[in-house]
C-alpha cells in the first residue's frame, strides 16, 4: 500500500512510521510512505498557505490552490499505477469506523490531506474522492487523525501483524458481529480480589464460545447500543 500525507508537519510523523508494526510494515515495504510538505506550496516570502476568510470572521483558511497543488505534488511522486483515493481530514468528514478502515485498507494508493486554522477552502471538496472525522470533537489539525487512519488500516493489511487472527475477531469486526469483542483475560487467574471466570479455566470449548458470545452481547448492549441498533438494520 502506498499513502502520500499531505502536512505542514511532517516532523510529527517521523517517529510514528519508525516505530512499532507501521515501521515494520514499511521496513518489509508492505507500506510506503511519503511526506508532502505544504510549506513550499505557499505563497509570498512567508510561503503563507492560507489567508483571511471571504465575508469575514476570525481564524484563517487554507487556499485551495496551496493545497491542491501539494496534493497533485504528492500524487505525482506516488506514481502509483492507479489513481490515489485523496482523503480529507477534517471535522465535517464521515466519521471514521472500522468498516471505512476495511474499505482504505484495500485501495492501493492513498493521498491523507492533513487540515489545520479554521479549516479548508470549500473549493478544496471537490478535488477529494472522501471527506474522514475522526469523531465530533475538533483538532487543531488533521495529522493525528491521519496517524489514526494509517494504524488502523495498515493493520488489517495481510502480513503485518503477527497473528492475523487476531484482527479478524475483534471489537466491531463482521465475525463479532460488528458488536464489541467479549472480555480477555490472562493470568493471574486471581488479581486482589478479582477472579478469571471458571467457565474459561475449565477447557469446554463449546461453553467458551458460548460464555464469550453472551458477554460480547451484553456488554454491546450496555455500552453500545447504536451497535446493536445497526446490526438489526442490516
Ligand atoms: N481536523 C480537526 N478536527 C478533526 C477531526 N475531528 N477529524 C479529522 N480531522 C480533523
Amino acid at each position: 500500500m502506498q499513502i502520500a500525507i499531505v502536512t505542514l508537519f511532517p516532523e510529527l510523523f517521523e517517529p510514528f512510521l519508525r516505530t512499532s508494526f507501521v515501521g515494520r510494515a514499511v521496513e518489509r515495504g508492505v507500506l510506503s510512505v511519503l511526506l508532502e510538505d505544504l510549506r513550499p506550496h505557499g505563497l509570498g516570502n512567508h510561503l503563507s498557505i492560507d489567508d483571511t476568510p471571504y465575508g469575514g470572521g476570525s481564524g484563517m483558511v487554507m487556499r485551495p490552490d496551496c493545497v491542491v497543488a501539494a496534493m497533485d505534488a504528492a500524487e505525482l511522486k506516488l506514481g502509483a499505477a492507479a489513481r490515489p483515493r485523496r482523503v480529507l481530514l477534517t471535522p465535517q468528514g464521515k466519521r471514521f469506523d472500522q468498516t471505512l478502515a476495511r474499505k482504505l485498507s484495500e485501495v492501493p494508493a492513498l493521498v491523507l490531506v492533513c487540515g489545520r486554522y479554521e479549516g479548508f477552502d470549500e473549493r478544496v471538496r471537490y478535488f477529494a474522492d472522501d471527506e474522514v472525522s475522526l469523531g465530533d470533537f475538533v483538532l487543531t489539525g488533521g495529522e493525528v487523525a491521519a496517524m489514526s487512519v494509517i494504524e488502523s488500516t495498515v493493520r488489517l493489511l495481510p502480513n503485518v501483524l503477527g497473528n492475523h487472527d487476531s484482527v479478524r475477531e475483534e471489537s466491531f469486526s463482521p465475525e463479532c458481529g460488528g458488536m464489541l469483542e467479549y472480555p480477555q483475560f490472562t493470568r493471574p487467574a486471581s488479581y486482589r480480589g478479582y477472579d478469571v471466570p471458571d467457565v474459561l479455566r475449565a477447557g469446554d470449548h463449546e461453553k467458551i464460545a458460548a460464555f464469550r458470545r453472551k458477554q460480547a452481547l451484553a456488554r454491546s448492549r450496555a455500552r453500545r447500543p447504536d451497535l446493536l441498533r445497526r446490526r438489526g438494520s442490516q
